[in-house]
C-alpha cells in the first residue's frame, strides 16, 4: 500500500471511556430515524467484504458467522458487503442477482436480528462494477489482447508486414520504446491488466449502462426487501460503476457525462426506480465519495453538489468515504489483478497506521461536515454517516455533538473488536481491543482471501466449534465476550 512520506507512527487514541450513565446519556447513544425505520444508536458498522460467500456468491455458515459476530456488538447498523446485482464471476463475494439468492439472505437477516436482541438493523449494500483482467505476461498482451490498427502500422513504419511480424517486434521493445508505439489506454492494458471505463461507449453494454442499470438495481433491492433485510445503501463510492459515473473524469457526450448534473443523472435515475420499486416506506440511501483523492478526479464541492441532489431527490441516508479509486493504484504483479486501494487514493480511503502530519484518524470528518452543511443549508435533514479511522467514543460524541454527521460509523474498529460498541455503551470501554490500523485485513481482502483481523485470529484456537481457515491457521470469527 502507498504510504505518506512521512512515515509517521501513530497508535490508537481512544481518550477517555464514559461510564455507563455517561455513555446512555450519550448522543452517538441516542436513537435515530433513517426514513421510516430507527435506528436503536447512532453506532453504524459500514460494508466490510470478508469473501465468505461460495463461488457463486451464495450466504455459507461462514458468512453467516462473520455477521452474527458484527450483530452480538449490538450496533444501530451493520451494512452487508458490496453485493453483487448482476450474474457475473467474481470469486467469494455475495451477489443477489437472481431470486435464488433470497433463501441465503433470508437466513442471514434473520441471524443478525436474533444476534442482536432486535438491536441492530441490517442493510445492503448494492454493487455493479465493470470487467477487470488480471495483467498479463506482455508476450501474451502481443500475441493474443492486442488489437493491431494501422496507427500501428503508420507509427512503426511496418507497411507491408504480416500481422504477426508486428506483434512479434512489439514483444522485443522494452517499456521506453513501447511508450512511442502505443496508445495510453494500450499501455495501462500492458501495465495493469485491461479494465473498462464507463467512458468506453464504443462497448455496446458500456453504452447501455443507463438503459439497463436502474432495472438491476431495482430488482436486486427488491429481493433484498423480500429477504427482510431493514435497508438499502446504493454503492456510489470507490472504483466501481456507478461512482464512475460521477466522477468529473466521466466525460461522455451521452447526457450521462462532463457536467455535474449529467454525472448525477444515472445515480438519480437508479434511485428512483429503486424507489419506485420498494416504495416510500423502505430505506434507501447511498454510499458515495467526499472527495476521489486522484488527480482530475472530483472533490468536495462536487460531493457537496451530489449530496444536495441526492437529498433532493429523497434519499434516507448518505454515507461518506473516501477516495479507493483504480486511477492510481500500484502495478499489480503478472498474473493479479489491480486493487484500488493501493494508491494514494486508497490510502485516504483506508488509513493505516504509518501516516502524515495529520494523521490516520477522521481524515473524512472535515469534507463530510462541509458536504452535510451544504445539505442543510438547501434545507434537508438527510442523516449522514461518517468513516475512517473512528475508535474512540470521544471522538465519535464530538462529531455528532458539533453536527460533522449524524452518524459514526468504524469498520476496522469493529472487526479488531465486534463487542465495542457494547462495551462502551455498558462503561467498560478499558475492555475494547483496539485496532492498530496495521491494514493486515486490507491485505487479506487484497488477495481475496478471508478477512480476519490479526489481534484475534490466531489466540484461542482451542475453543470448541472455532470455525477456522482453510490452512487450519486463522480462526474466522473473534472470540466470544460475555457481558
Ligand atoms: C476488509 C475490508 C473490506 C471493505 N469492504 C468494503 C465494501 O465492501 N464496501 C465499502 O463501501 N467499503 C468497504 N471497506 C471500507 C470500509 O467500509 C471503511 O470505509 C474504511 O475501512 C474506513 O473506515 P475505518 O477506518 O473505520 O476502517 C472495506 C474495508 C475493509 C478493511
Ligand atoms: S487487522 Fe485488525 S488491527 Fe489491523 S487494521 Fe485490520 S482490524 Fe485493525
Amino acid at each position: 500500500m502507498w504510504k505518506p512520506t512521512e512515515k509517521i507512527r501513530y497508535q490508537p487514541r481512544p481518550g477517555k471511556w464514559p461510564n455507563k450513565i455517561e455513555a446512555e446519556g450519550s448522543t452517538w447513544f441516542t436513537p435515530i430515524k433513517i426514513g421510516q425505520v430507527q435506528l436503536k444508536a447512532r453506532t453504524w458498522v459500514p460494508a466490510m467484504v470478508p469473501w465468505r460467500s461460495t463461488e457463486e456468491g451464495i450466504v455459507t455458515d461462514q458468512v453467516l458467522a462473520w455477521y452474527e459476530r458484527f450483530a452480538k456488538g449490538q450496533p444501530g447498523c451493520i451494512v452487508i458487503e458490496a453485493t453483487g446485482i448482476q450474474e457475473v464471476p467474481s470469486g467469494p463475494l455475495l451477489r443477489i442477482g437472481h431470486d435464488r439468492f433470497i433463501p441465503g439472505l433470508k437466513e442471514l437477516s434473520d441471524t443478525v436480528h436474533l444476534a442482536s436482541g432486535g438491536q441492530t438493523k441490517l442493510f445492503i449494500q448494492l454493487i455493479d462494477f465493470l470487467s477487470i483482467r488480471r495483467r498479463p505476461e506482455p508476450e501474451k498482451y502481443f500475441q493474443r489482447f492486442l488489437n493491431i490498427t494501422d496507427a500501428h502500422r503508420a507509427v512503426i513504419g511496418a507497411e507491408g508486414w504480416t500481422e504477426q511480424e508486428i506483434r512479434d517486434h512489439l514483444n522485443t521493445l522494452d517499456s521506453n520504446e513501447l511508450g512511442n508505439f502505443l496508445t495510453q489506454r494500450e499501455l495501462d492494458d500492458l501495465r495493469m491488466g485491461a479494465r473498462e471505463r464507463v467512458t468506453d461507449v464504443q462497448f455496446d453494454h458500456i453504452k447501455q449502462l443507463p438503459n439497463v442499470l436502474p432495472e438491476l438495481f431495482s430488482d436486486a433491492a427488491e429481493r433484498a426487501q423480500k429477504a427482510g433485510i431493514d435497508g438499502i445503501e446504493l454503492h456510489y463510492a470507490h472504483a466501481y460503476t456507478m461512482a464512475s459515473f460521477l466522477s468529473r473524469k466521466n466525460n461522455r457526450e451521452d447526457g450521462y457525462g462532463g457536467s455535474l448534473d449529467n454525472r448525477a443523472r444515472l445515480p438519480l435515475e437508479v434511485f428512483a426506480a429503486v424507489r419506485k420499486r420498494v416504495g416510500d416506506e423502505y430505506p434507501v440511501g447511498c454510499r458515495f465519495l467526499s472527495d476521489e483523492c486522484i488527480p482530475g478526479g472530483s472533490d468536495v464541492d462536487d460531493a457537496a453538489y451530489f449530496g444536495v441532489e441526492l437529498a433532493k431527490a429523497g434519499m434516507d441516508f448518505l454515507s461518506l468515504s473516501r477516495g479507493g479509486k483504480f486511477d492510481d493504484a500500484k502495478q499489480p504483479g503478472v498474473g493479479e489483478a489491480a486493487y484500488p486501494y493501493t494508491g494514494q487514493s486508497g490510502y485516504e480511503c483506508m488509513p493505516s497506521y504509518i501516516s502524515d502530519n495529520f494523521g490516520p484518524f477522521g481524515r473524512n470528518v472535515e469534507p463530510t461536515a462541509l458536504i452535510r452543511k451544504a445539505i442543510r443549508d438547501a434545507g434537508f435533514d438527510t442523516p449522514i454517516v461518517l468513516a475512517g479511522g473512528i475508535h474512540s467514543f470521544e471522538k465519535a460524541e464530538a462529531i455528532l455533538n458539533s453536527g460533522e454527521a449524524d452518524i459514526v460509523a468504524s469498520a476496522r474498529q469493529a472487526l479488531a473488536d465486534p463487542d465495542w460498541f457494547l462495551k462502551v455503551k455498558l462503561g467498560r470501554g478499558e475492555e475494547v481491543r483496539l485496532c492498530t490500523y496495521s491494514n493486515y485485513c486490507e491485505g487479506l481482502d487484497q488477495k481475496h482471501k478471508v478477512v480476519t483481523c490479526k489481534l484475534w485470529d490466531r489466540i484461542e484456537m482451542d475453543e470448541p466449534d472455532v470455525q477456522k481457515s482453510a490452512d487450519g491457521k486463522r480462526r474466522l470469527i473473534a472470540p466470544n465476550w460475555t457481558a
